[in-house]
């Protein structure tokens, strides 16, 4: 019988498999390097991502042919470089599901999230008129933010409650690190006017149910601030179905150039906030007085811009799209599961973050007792084993697991299944090298 329905077999995402992940890595040259005398194995695309040639080969194609300042001039070069410009803004907001006008370029995630709280602190000064009063916050109003949260998150609420008088809240997390979302509806309340949390931690990979804190800040008005750093690299990630009001997100993660990240924020919203800086590019008309401000996204993108960097990100989301997130999303899984599985199995390392269940990405954060971080991290290191170490810019988290610091690894789609059996092969060896558990 042949039915049109599609069987649940044909709903789920192929992953990708080894035979595909070993051909994705002729496309980045730099893993097929050694490292102390032995082939890469590359685990820290949680910090930064590797670049595949087409991402810097289109900077340079954009150097050679058509370096110009945008926006400004008629010249042809200008125009020309005016048009890649603003069509990689375009290819940016739609993988990520926004309008063009929503998608602001910053430098980084840290700039995106620095960029609204100067913003909201600026409305809170009384700047930008009318529109922006509506985001003034004073004594009285509440942030609240997670425990889980990277220091690029925290920081700038905590800086901007200092600057306003409002109130800095978190939504703890558990012994093992999952959110205590049952004690999230007790610390929102209807004195919150800003819900900023991650969609996927950074040190334990796991994902956030963001439909869930969406309702919770709706319920009370509250804006919406998505950390999505490390899900947007990861998985798909659409804003208007996540409902989210902004989202910052770091190229250099997701195959880009460095220099280059974004803000998404709602049309309606980022039109009526001041600018974070001011000056040549963002105006309709200045006297020697005062000046007027552009609509999003120019408002927010003063002075001469990352074009071929805007040109290099754009090329990397065509290239993760070509290959597919969904597909991608399941294959780290798979990495993810063999990681988790296979640390958790060897004597004297310590899995962080939930147990089996929880959604992750493809992020092992782990301890091995009686060996430093940076001890275990050298060692792997000498064993051309790439992975991070340290608190993560995570601090308030690593304190709440009872650590200090702890070594992380983390994939992406070039990786292997090779490349976790090199990891764990080489964690098996660590506390014998340093007479450790004897
Ligand atoms: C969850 C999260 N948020 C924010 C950041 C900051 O990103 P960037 O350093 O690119 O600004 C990172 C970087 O590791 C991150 O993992």
């Amino acid at each position: 019988m042949s039915s049109a329905l599609p069987t649940t077999q044909d709903t789920l995402p192929r992953p990708l498999n080894d035979a595909e992940a070993s051909r994705l890595r002729a496309d980045f040259p730099i893993l097929g390097r050694s490292v102390n005398g032995t082939p890469l194995t590359y685990l820290d695309s949680g910090a930064t991502s590797q670049k595949p040639t087409c991402v810097y080969e289109a900077e340079q194609h954009f150097y050679e042919n058509f370096n110009a300042a945008v926006h400004r001039g008629a010249h042809s070069l200008a125009v020309e470089a005016t048009d890649i410009f603003e069509q990689s803004r375009t290819d940016v907001a739609r993988f990520i599901g926004a309008k063009d006008n929503e998608v602001i370029w910053t430098s980084n995630a840290t700039e995106a999230l620095n960029l609204l709280t100067y913003s909201f602190g600026n409305a809170s000064a009384g700047l930008g008129g009318e529109t922006a009063r509506a985001f003034a916050l004073g004594p009285g109003d509440e942030i609240v933010v997670t425990e889980l949260e990277h220091h690029a998150n925290l920081i700038p609420w905590q800086e901007l409650a200092l600057r306003t008088g409002a109130t800095l809240k978190y939504i703890p997390v558990d012994e093992a690190g999952a959110l205590r979302m049952d004690l999230a509806e007790q610390i929102v309340t209807p004195a919150t006017r800003i819900l900023a949390f991650t969609h996927v931690s950074n040190v334990l990979g796991t994902v956030i149910d963001v439909p869930a804190l969406v309702a919770l800040a709706r319920s009370v008005g509250a804006l919406t601030v998505l950390d999505g750093c490390q899900s947007v690299p990861h998985l798909p990630v659409n804003v208007k179905d996540l409902s989210v009001d902004f989202m910052a997100f770091s190229g250099h993660k997701m195959l880009g150039p460095t220099g280059i990240g974004g803000l998404y924020g709602r049309a309606a919203l980022l039109d009526a906030m001041p600018p974070f800086l001011t000056g040549g590019s963002m105006i309709t008309s200045v006297t020697m007085e005062k000046a007027e401000y552009l609509p999003s996204p120019m408002r927010f993108e003063a002075g001469t811009q990352r074009i071929a960097q805007a040109h290099g990100l754009a090329t990397a989301v065509s290239y993760l799209s070509e290959v597919g997130m969904d597909r991608i999303a399941a294959w780290e899984e798979l990495l993810g599961e063999r990681m988790l599985t296979g640390l958790g199995s060897i004597p004297g390392v310590r899995v962080l973050g939930p147990g089996p269940g929880a959604a992750r990405i493809g992020t092992a954060p782990f301890i091995i007792e009686g060996v430093h971080p940076h001890d275990v991290g050298q060692f792997l290191d000498s064993r051309g084993v790439a992975v991070r170490v340290g608190h993560h810019c995570a601090q308030p988290l690593h304190r709440a697991l009872g650590v200090v610091s702890s070594t992380r690894a983390s994939t992406y789609l070039y990786n292997t299944t090779s490349d976790i059996d090199a990891l764990l092969n080489a964690v098996a060896d660590v506390r014998g090298y340093f007479g450790v558990g004897k």
